[in-house]
């Protein structure tokens, strides 16, 4: 519901009219003080300005006083039209203020309070055609989003966006943790961060976390509710000044959207905490999202799973037909036997379909999202999955052949849904989409939106791999699960140089995941083996660098509602550890940040959703570390027992990293536990109520 407006809107309007009559009048003073508009949050620390200056639109930032953003331009450059940014003058502004608590189906954290103060400024250009736009601010109390709205006009009806103008002049030359965006590359979101001063930055992407140099405040620039628009990324200022400059993905023909007023664009998002620890679990793109338009979500259920797939990656089995192929029908029924009898939710199925023969980047058209290859019996895989009580996750790669699959969409999604399957994994390899566009332009974001509303009429879940950054879908369509979009342990299947570091995850937690849920694929038992394939591996060097305490530990801190077991079953047989795995909740009610250094450590405490038990996760990069942490969030005098995975006597991602202790001690919430991480280590810890 609403909330009513702080101030009587009638005094409000009145107010700013007198101003616009005052500025209309005398122009000079209208573009000093008159056209100044400020709104705050509601704990009064964060405060956006908006104003005209030379007839130009700019926004600025201060959180308690100090500027984080200084006056940067809003506007937009349009092919065949005068850019939107010149001769403007304000038109009217008007004000809103909600604070509402919203429950999610399913999440980091049960309930989420949304509670801020709108600002509209609406602006028109003096000159002819006089045509009109309007900025939106609301202003949490972490942080801020805006979004252009532009309404219908006889001046601007079809437009083509060749730039947004939007800036962010950061005050500060911040620290930055990136990944570049002008990479072209078929893994263009997987790739390791770099850490440097912003003033640096070339061409990165969002979410994009920055640190102030006096580490008093964090900054996420990201976006929400990205429906039909191109993703933005951000081009940095190379070297001179700190702007940072809205960079949108192209059609093929080099146009960035494509519109027709009335028109929206995404929400330009801001976060803004005193801590990294604060930075999650993030909420502000969720509340500029629209709420679920799924009325029954009772089907949509988080899980963990299991699948035919790191064989393929480490080389031991195939997509493509033949001797090694992986989803064969046997195959297919032992994964199914091994999820049943452990208590894992889902199997996935890589490569059952045809279409994988040959290159199947250059074959993308030949995909069939229905025909099966002769070994695989998919309906019969289907029931035998149905009656042991396992989702059987089907497979869709398009390797960017976005019109092959969108033809097959219908068929293959009521195929699926005739045989009782409600979950999709898909994927994206390819840089460009057979007919030439950006991976990440408006048509592709036209395309995950198509999927995700015809997986929702069909009853179908999804993990989307190669997929544009999460803006928040999962508010509006909670059918959309998890996603990889980062770098993630397959490339540690592939081994050599490529592998992901020890600090990789310490930063994932505080860049990529705060845009939404990843499927990072933990639960690498098998960290020594040779590996089978090519591409040849010093052999002295572990195929996954961190300890197997710490791919437990990653269960509970990089968050998944769909969360795989990636080993092969047969690796965790007669694994204690894996009891963990089988314990741990994929579903939380609340979530507690205890501890955290970007690309250092993290630990997280979170309670399980609809249960009293708690599970905690610590993870550190290549340095040994120690926590005291107090047990505090635990109810007060209730009984608990910990049951705690530990790195091992010696334990090192490098040269010992297989140990583990497990142990169990009584605790309440006065308990402190002492934690010791080896180098490259973790610690899992399960806290349930004593028996
Ligand atoms: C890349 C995905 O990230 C990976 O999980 C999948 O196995 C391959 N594509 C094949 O679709
Ligand atoms: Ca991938």
């Amino acid at each position: 519901m609403r909330a009513r407006s702080l101030e009587s809107p009638g005094k409000r309007a009145h107010v700013y009219r007198a101003i616009y009559l005052v500025s209309a009048a005398l122009p000079v003073l209208a573009t000093v003080a008159g056209a100044q508009v400020r709104v705050a949050s509601p704990d009064g620390r964060n405060e956006a300005t908006v104003e005209i200056h030379d007839g130009k639109l700019y926004y600025s930032l201060r959180r308690d006083g100090r500027a984080l953003l200084l006056p940067s331009l809003l506007g937009f450059e349009l092919r065949g039209a005068p850019p939107l940014r010149d001769g403007l003058h304000l038109v009217d502004t008007t004000r809103n203020a909600v604070d509402e608590t919203w429950t999610q189906p399913w999440g980091e954290v049960a309930r989420v309070r949304d509670h801020h103060n709108e600002l509209k400024v609406s602006v028109a250009e003096t000159a002819s055609p006089g045509r009109q736009f309007a900025v939106v601010f609301r202003v949490f109390n972490d942080g801020v989003g805006f979004r252009y709205e532009v309404p219908d006009q006889p001046g601007l009806k079809d437009f083509e966006i060749t730039e947004e103008l939007t800036e962010f002049a950061l005050a500060d030359n911040a620290r930055a943790w990136w990944i570049a965006s002008n990479r072209p590359r078929l893994d263009r979101s997987e790739q390791l961060y770099s850490s440097s001063p912003l003033s640096v930055l070339d061409s990165v992407q969002t979410p994009l976390t920055l640190e102030t140099r006096d580490g008093r405040t964090f900054i996420v620039i990201h976006e929400a509710n990205l429906v039909d628009y191109a993703r933005m990324d951000l081009r940095g200022p190379r070297m001179e000044g700190r702007t940072l400059h809205a960079d949108l993905a192209p059609w093929a023909d080099g146009i960035k959207v494509r519109g027709h007023t009335p028109f929206v664009t995404p929400w330009r998002t801001i976060q803004l905490a005193d801590r990294a620890t604060d930075l999650a679990p993030s909420v502000l793109g969720l509340n500029l999202n629209p709420p679920s338009v799924i009325q029954n979500t009772t089907w949509i259920k988080p899980m963990k799973y299991v699948g035919i797939w790191w064989g393929m990656h480490i080389g031991t089995m195939t997509w493509s037909s033949g001797p090694k192929h992986g989803a064969t029908t046997a195959n297919a029924k032992r994964y199914i036997d091994f999820a049943a009898a452990t208590g894992l939710g889902g199997v996935l199925v890589e490569g059952w379909n045809v279409g994988w023969d040959g290159d199947w980047i250059q074959n993308r058209n030949a995909f069939s999202f229905t025909q099966a290859y002769p070994d695989y019996d998919l309906a019969a895989v289907a029931r035998y999955a149905h009656d042991k009580g396992v989702k059987l996750i089907v497979h869709n790669e398009t390797s960017g052949g976005i019109e092959n699959y969108e033809r097959q969409l219908d068929s293959a999604f009521a195929l699926y849904h005739s045989l009782g399957l409600d979950a999709i994994k898909s994927g994206y390899v390819a840089d460009l989409t057979s007919e030439g566009h950006s991976h990440w332009g408006q048509y592709m974001v036209r395309h995950y939106r198509h999927v995700i509303e015809k997986a929702a009429q069909y009853g179908i879940m999804l993990d989307v791999h190669e997929p544009i950054h999460d803006t928040g879908e999962r508010r509006t369509y909670p059918n959309m699960m998890s996603r990889e979009g980062a770098r993630g342990q397959e490339y540690n299947a592939w081994g050599g140089e490529g592998g992901n570091p020890p600090e990789h995850e310490t930063i994932l937690f505080f860049t990529r995941l705060l845009d939404g849920p990843m499927d990072f694929t933990p639960g690498i038992f098998d960290i020594l083996r040779e590996r089978g394939t090519a591409s040849p591996r010093r052999p002295e060097e572990p195929r996954v660098r961190t300890t197997l305490a710490k791919q437990l530990a990653i269960y509970v801190v990089l968050y998944s509602p769909l969360q795989m077991a990636a080993d092969l079953p047969e690796n965790y047989e007669h694994q204690p550890a894996f009891q963990f795995i089988r314990d741990v909740a994929v579903d939380w009610d609340t979530t507690r940040v205890l501890e955290g250094k970007i690309g250092d450590y993290v630990v997280v405490a979170r309670r399980e959703r609809n249960g009293p038990s708690w599970y905690l996760g610590a993870i550190t990069d290549e340095e040994a570390r120690r926590f005291d942490i107090p047990l505090s969030f635990l109810a007060r005098g209730r009984k608990y027992v910990a049951e705690i995975y530990a790195d091992g006597p010696g334990a090192n991602w490098l040269t010992n990293p297989l140990p583990v202790t497990i142990s169990q001690r009584p605790v309440d919430a006065t308990t402190r536990l002492h934690l010791v991480l080896a180098p490259g280590g973790g610690q899992a810890i399960r806290i349930r109520p004593a028996r």
